[in-house]
């Protein structure tokens, strides 16, 4: 057992047994989505339920922020992710006796995420109050090719006679949800979100159109069904204005059974009217009727396939974590795949956590891991901030500001913040965007997305940074009063992360402008401009404390006060939720990786005898309140010597939800500390880094992994790359040769290279705050 529920196994991942208790957080593990569509895994029966939950990718309802205090600036309204439809609900009566795992006797109960059919099956066998007994099997997708596609199987057999079944297939709008408080990384709870528009019902299918109240949006859900069983059925349909069923009445002999193959449609539009809504969903319907179960579940395999085929991780010593890595790519598919110009949410869409919201999770975490494995979804992400410019043109004007100025968290593109310290001031994620599109130029070569949308997100937030920083007395060029990833610190100066990240952004800006005159020209770019970008870049400050030998955070951040760690008991962590920000932001206490993570990005701006330092000095000081700490401290502590630390860190982060670390996994998934277990596989024990134009390897494998295996694609031909204690061999799988470098060393990978892994540096063990080391929560014998 990788945690007690569930069985280690490698493609798929099984919870045996009934665990009520349990429902919340395997809803969100058990979730299914195409990055467009998303269900959270709710038992069809609708009750028992954790927290119900239905998403379409962009599809919000607008709430009023409060303030105690307005400013200048502040976002009036906030964005809040609208759980849609159910469709997902089908009730079953046995003999009268409604089929709820509260009541009866469950004798067998498991529920398999299949990572290679992309289904989610369930196999229960229950005996009602009244004694009777049956078997229920269910299996259902999202489908990946069918966008706008789900469908469910679900077969009933009676164990012990014939039996009298009634099965009530729902769409149900406005669920009730507990509404929860005192969390910040929670979701406000809306209070039925969506009125009635038209309501359509005939033979087995029905339709329901909604809006929402303040956002304006209209969505349509549809079902339709296929009913198999021996002899006839009573069937009957009904719809009001929340609720559309289906109804089913059937005598099933004994060694029979009922089989509903149950078909959902949604989509939705800021723009459409009720009836082409109507329309689409019916005509999404039809066409997935015809399609039919099988042939949709076999789509479902074969888009899998060529996704392992091209992004598959192997990994062998530790059967538990193979699991884990492959519930994380996953889960990160399921997460981007289908995005198609819309944000991918911190959360996916398994839950409502962060009110749905992207952060700069996306472009930092989701899209390394995007890019070298389906380079397309990546782009597509990138096309949804394209697709915002104009709101963050104008958040940047009404903020003083010259070019875009992107929100730190939104559904639509406009921010969503009231907090503006780690919000607003967050103005990293203008450089994190950057950073993305300059990786994802890098890898992929997309001169098509260059010239659309490439150079000019990469120069409107190049002029962010002119205007947002200046240059002082000694010629420096210094960024002040800004919030980087570290939200134990705010408005500081010259945050090291933000300079390193903003002077990639002006370089790549100049050098994009350059490859690309009439983009740059249109844009209205001289070479003046130009220049100008690169000075500032050249003189941009890096804090640095030559008496300690370490970089500062930010300027003047090594001479705070520390914290009193020893003082903090472990219960009173995540911090922000028992001290005020006032206290942390004065003090030297950091929440997730920030220097560090500037020197996985930018590996070059640093030798290696400050990164051995500096990880030292930040690693006392972090506590990993965020899930988004762990991966990257595994990259950097491979980098620096420390494989087993590093170890450590990635299962940490691989775990992050399969042992609900954080205590929230109930409101949606980690989506970049899934993709976190991506970056410690390639980033820290392949040693991938990616800033000069070629794929740079650094291998190095912890001692409880024996062999690690992944693949990436870098223009168009796919590598495979195999690690192990001694050696590495690069093996070119399709494409064209690709140049790369191993170790330092500059090489052509034409078929197959085996290379030696030189030794790691031999470096003493940092510490990390009291109570803060690494979370296992493993098997004692793999920790
Ligand atoms: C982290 C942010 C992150 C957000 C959403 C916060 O706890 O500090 O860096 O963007 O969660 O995942």
């Amino acid at each position: 057992m990788s945690d007690p529920g569930f069985e280690i196994s490698p493609w798929e991942l099984r919870w045996c047994g009934l665990d009520l208790e349990a429902l919340h957080r395997t809803e969100s593990i058990f979730a299914l989505s195409n990055g467009h569509l998303g269900l959270r895994g709710t038992l069809e029966e609708g009750e028992p339920v954790g927290l119900p939950g239905t998403y379409l990718n962009g599809f919000y309802e607008s709430r009023p922020l409060p303030y105690a205090e307005v400013g200048y600036g502040y976002p009036e309204h906030g964005q809040t992710v609208v759980n849609v439809t159910d469709g997902k609900i089908i009730r079953l009566l046995v003999e009268d006796e409604p089929m709820d795992l509260r009541y009866g006797d469950t004798r067998a109960h498991n529920r398999v995420l299949d990572f290679r059919s992309g289904t989610l099956r369930r196999d229960t066998e229950w005996t009602s109050p009244t004694g009777r007994t049956v078997r229920i099997r269910s299996e259902r997708l999202v489908s990946f090719t069918e966008r706008t596609i789900a469908a469910v199987r679900y077969e009933v057999e009676p164990l012990d006679g014939d039996i009298e079944l009634v099965v009530q297939s729902d769409l149900l709008v406005n669920e009730p949800i507990t509404a929860t408080r005192g969390d910040p990384r929670l979701a406000a709870a809306l209070d039925r979100p969506l009125i009635a528009d038209e309501v359509a019902a005939r033979e087995l299918a029905a339709v329901l159109v909604h809006h929402t109240r303040s956002s304006g949006l209209r969505m349509a859900a549809g079902m339709d069904h296929e009913l198999a069983v021996p002899g006839s059925a009573r069937c009957g349909v009904h719809a009001e204005d929340d609720l559309a069923r289906v109804t089913f009445a059937a005598d099933v002999p004994f060694g029979e059974k009922l089989c509903l193959t149950k078909y959902l449609a949604y989509g939705w539009s800021a723009r459409r009217s009720a009836p082409a809504l109507r329309a689409q969903v019916e005509a999404a319907l039809a066409a997935g009727l015809d399609t039919g179960w099988e042939e949709l579940l076999a789509r479902q395999r074969a888009y899998l396939d060529e996704f392992w085929a091209q992004a598959d991780i192997e990994l062998d010593g530790d059967p538990a974590l193979q699991q884990a890595v492959r519930f994380a790519l996953f889960h990160v598919l399921q997460a981007g795949a289908r995005g198609e110009a819309r944000a991918i949410p911190a959360k996916g869409l398994t839950g409502p956590g962060y009110d749905g919201h992207a952060f700069w999770d996306t472009e930092t975490f989701v899209l390394p891991v995007l890019t070298y494995t389906m380079p397309g979804a990546a782009g597509d992400a990138l096309r949804w901030r394209h697709a915002t410019l104009d709101q963050a043109r104008r958040r940047a004007r009404e903020l003083g500001q010259s070019g875009a100025m992107f929100p730190w968290r939104s559904i639509d593109g406009e921010e969503a913040s009231g907090y503006w310290p780690t919000a607003t001031a967050a103005v990293h994620v203008n450089a994190d965007i950057a950073d993305a599109t300059a990786r994802y130029l890098a890898a992929t070569g997309d001169e098509k997305f260059e010239i659309d949308c490439g150079v000019e997100l990469l120069a409107e937030t190049a002029r962010l940074w002119v205007s947002l920083g200046h240059y002082d007395t000694a010629g420096l060029f210094r960024i002040d009063g800004v919030t980087g990833p570290d939200e134990y610190s705010a408005l500081a100066d010259n945050n090291l992360y933000t300079n390193l990240l903003a002077r990639r952004n002006l370089e790549e800006a100049a050098a994009a402008c350059e490859r690309q005159p009439e983009v740059a020209d249109r844009l209205g770019v001289d070479a003046d401009e130009l220049a100008h970008w690169r000075e500032c870049a050249a003189a941009i400050l890096l804090p640095y404390n030559h008496e300690l030998g370490v970089h500062e955070q930010s300027e003047g951040f090594t001479r705070y006060a520390p914290w009193d760690f020893a003082a903090t008991p472990a219960e009173n962590y995540p911090l922000l939720l028992h001290y005020p920000y006032f206290d942390l932001y004065r003090q030297q206490v950091v929440k997730q990786a920030d220097l560090i993570l500037a020197m996985y990005l930018c590996p070059n701006a640093f030798d290696l005898g400050q990164k051995t330092r500096n990880f030292d000095y930040y690693e006392a000081l972090t506590v990993r309140d965020s899930s988004l700490s762990a991966s990257v401290q595994a990259v950097l502590a491979a980098e620096v010597g420390h494989l087993s630390l590093a170890f450590d860190y990635f299962a940490e982060a691989a775990f992050t939800d399969l042992h609900d670390l954080h205590h929230n996994v109930s409101a949606g998934l980690h989506i970049a500390a899934l993709a976190g277990t991506w970056i410690s596989c390639v980033g820290g024990f392949g040693g991938l880094r990616d800033q000069d134009g070629l794929p740079a390897f650094a291998p190095r494998l912890p001692a409880p992994i024996d062999r690690l295996a992944f693949r990436i694609l870098w223009r168009d031909s796919r590598i495979r790359v195999e690690i192990t204690a001694a050696n590495t061999t690069y093996r070119l799988l399709t494409g064209e040769p690709v140049r790369l470098t191993h170790h330092g060393e500059a090489r052509v990978l034409e078929g197959e290279l085996t290379l030696p892994n030189p030794p790691a540096p031999v470096v003493a063990a940092p510490r990390q705050p009291a109570s803060r080391a690494p979370r296992h929560n493993r098997p004692r014998h793999l920790a």
